[in-house]
């Protein structure tokens, strides 16, 4: 679903964000990208979704090829790709059902449908009840759960959540993280960038670990090698 090969990002001036990054995420994982502040998680994150460019290496996304993708294609593969960011950027006067419709709005889909599809998301991320609410009138947790909904609407076969939990407390923490299991038993291949240590012991996933933007471990990797050593 997500192949990197031999990926080099770095910005004029500085050392490389990451260097030789190769890893392969298949269709339904959920994995976890780890590692300390600065150590490249995010830039990988935007690299899947193609807001920024490798500078060496290739990246396959659902086998196109996105280190090379024309710009007016950027949106199309945009469409399969959930997104979770640290900043979770509601819009403030828009209640929650158009928050979570806005995407749809965008790309013109019919507004019995639309209505439908984000009710029913609301409803998996429990909060059918909070429809008419404006952001601002919700926990953290809750604002939370309407940007998961929001990624998840349009039904993309990937999401990525940068630090989805940076600002909740634990408990509000783990309701986030089941949530975004049971998203990922649905079948979207869930990638989660946290440098909570707390969560990778607590939810025994995959876990990539990246730091001064190589990748230093990858439980997947070390896995098998156990099975074929
Ligand atoms: N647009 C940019 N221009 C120059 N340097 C950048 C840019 N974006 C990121 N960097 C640098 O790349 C490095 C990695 O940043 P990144 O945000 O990917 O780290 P991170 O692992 O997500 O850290 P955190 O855990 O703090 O979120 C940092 O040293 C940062 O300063
Ligand atoms: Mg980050």
């Amino acid at each position: 679903m997500i192949q990197m090969f031999h990926v080099t990002k770095s910005y004029p001036g500085d050392p490389p964000v990451l260097t030789d990054v190769n890893l392969t995420v298949d269709k339904g994982e959920f994995v976890f990208l780890t590692g300390p502040s600065g150590a490249g998680k995010t830039t990988l994150l935007r690299l899947v979704f193609c807001d920024e460019k490798p500078t060496r290496g290739q990246i396959l996304v659902g086998g196109r090829n996105v280190a090379r993708i024309r710009a007016a294609s950027v949106p199309y593969l945009r469409r399969n790709i959930g997104v979770v960011f640290q900043d979770f950027k509601l819009l403030p006067h828009r209640t929650v059902l158009d928050n979570v419709a806005f995407t749809l709005d965008v790309l013109g889909t019919p507004r019995s449908e639309s209505r439908e599809r984000v009710l029913r998301m609301l409803k998996l991320v429990g909060l059918q009840h909070k429809a008419e609410s404006l952001p601002l009138k919700l926990s953290g947790g809750e604002q939370q759960r309407v940007v998961i909904a929001r990624a998840l609407v349009n039904d993309p076969t990937i999401l990525l959540a940068d630090e989805p939990t940076g600002n909740l407390d634990p408990g509000l923490t783990v309701e986030i993280l089941d949530l975004l299991c049971e998203v990922n038993v649905r079948g979207t291949t869930v990638v989660v960038a946290t440098h909570d240590a707390t969560l990778l012991e607590r939810y025994q996933k995959r876990v990539i670990r990246l730091e001064r933007g190589r990748v230093v471990s990858d439980t997947a990797q070390s896995e098998a090698v156990r099975r074929t050593g």
